[in-house]
């Protein structure tokens, strides 16, 4: 690592392309590719006793990181946590129920925002930083180490409601009826992310990743607002603190949005989701952007023939330029893994 906390590009193919260099065989990684479908992460977050257990337990957490490292030999490990410890460490309650997903205590309007705490509390997040160090420390120079947050629209969709809903309408409904409250509510989560990420990119990160999975809900204008406007000011104080951070942005679901995302935001690749048109990702985002993605994540759980075929479209219409080769969203739990090797064969021969 160089005293500026980015890892050297040189023998990373990930921090290549992230420079925007081609390269011939595109570096894979999964996104949530340390996760249920492998039987040796079910063991440890047994261990554990949980799923936050496991977050903050940088022993486990550094372990469950490093799985699908050694099984698949990715070009990318990505730190395990999840994007909603930074609403804990905002004291707010949050918990993970096995089979529901996150449940958090809803902050439904203004006074319970201003209630809220509204700087992380570091000692929360210190595992966080210290599963970094010891991640890195047992990588090889060729596997980057990838850091990440949630966008401060996802986390805050979670935040509002309280748990997942199908298209976010409480925080929706939030940002409409109270624009300014719901804008204390982002800026506070700007900052939060930024400090998260130069912190992580301090400790060894060699890039981070911006998800911003509930993108893909706002209309037009609020997706100026809420979504391009926050992530640019975090990649612009990342880059206050770390000069030439690599931040990868994943607005899933954008669609044409992608495009001013890509322009607006700074950030240095942009990740786009399996319905995302291919020739327009080649001619509109990659002219300007490495472009992260996008196979169907149910066509690797289908796998055979419906695999192959998606593969070989992301390759044909986006292996010219720099790609980072991954899935439009996470792995899904009932993959099987014969079906990630596949994938991989495929995309390495
Ligand atoms: O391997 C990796 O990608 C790193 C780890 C990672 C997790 N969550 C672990 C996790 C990352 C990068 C995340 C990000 C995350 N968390 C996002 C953004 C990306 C996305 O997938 O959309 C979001 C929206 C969350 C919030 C969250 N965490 C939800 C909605 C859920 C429940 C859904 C589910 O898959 O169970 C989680 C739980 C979670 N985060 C699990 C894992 C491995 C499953 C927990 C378990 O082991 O039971």
């Amino acid at each position: 690592m160089d005293r500026d906390g980015i890892g050297s590009a040189v023998g990373k193919k990930l921090l290549r392309v992230l420079e925007g260099k081609y390269e011939a065989a595109p570096p894979v990684w999964l996104m949530r590719q340390a996760g249920r479908y492998l039987p040796e992460y079910r063991a440890i977050r047994e261990k554990a006793g949980g799923f936050l257990n496991l977050c903050f337990n940088p022993t486990f957490a550094a372990e469950v990181t490093l799985q699908p490292i050694r099984r698949f030999g990715f070009d990318a490990a990505i730190l395990f946590s999840d994007i909603l410890v930074v609403a804990l460490a905002l004291g707010r309650k949050v918990e993970f129920l096995v089979g529901e997903g996150p449940k958090l205590e809803p902050l439904s309007d203004a006074d319970a925002l201003s209630a809220m705490r509204k700087k992380a509390d570091q000692n929360v997040l210190a595992p966080v930083y210290e599963t970094v160090r010891q991640v890195k420390a047992s990588l090889d120079d060729r596997t980057a180490l990838i850091g990440f947050c949630g966008a401060p629209w996802t986390i805050a969709t979670y935040m509002v409601a309280g748990h997942a809903t199908p298209d976010q309408a409480p925080a929706r409904l939030f940002a409409h009826r109270d624009p300014e409250n719901f804008s204390r509510l982002i800026d506070c989560l700007v900052d939060a992310s930024i400090e998260y990420l130069a912190k992580q990119l301090q400790a060894g990160a060699d890039c981070v990743q911006i998800f911003d999975t509930w993108a893909g809900v706002l209309g037009p204008e609020q997706f100026d607002r809420w979504c391009i406007a926050p992530t640019q000011k975090i990649v612009e104080g990342v880059r206050r603190q770390v000069p030439r951070a690599k931040i990868i942005g994943f607005p899933r679901g954008a669609g044409a949005m992608a495009l001013p995302y890509a322009e607006m935001t700074g950030v240095s690749a942009i990740g786009i989701d399996w319905t995302f048109e291919r020739v327009i990702a080649r001619d509109a985002l990659q002219s300007r952007v490495p472009v992260q993605g996008n196979v169907d994540p149910l066509a690797l759980l289908a796998g055979g023939v419906a695999l192959d075929r998606e593969v070989d479209d992301v390759l044909r219409h986006l292996a010219d330029g720099p790609l980072i080769f991954n899935l439009g969203h996470g792995i899904l739990p009932e993959t099987p893994i014969a079906h990630v090797e596949r994938m991989l064969k495929r995309v390495r021969r």
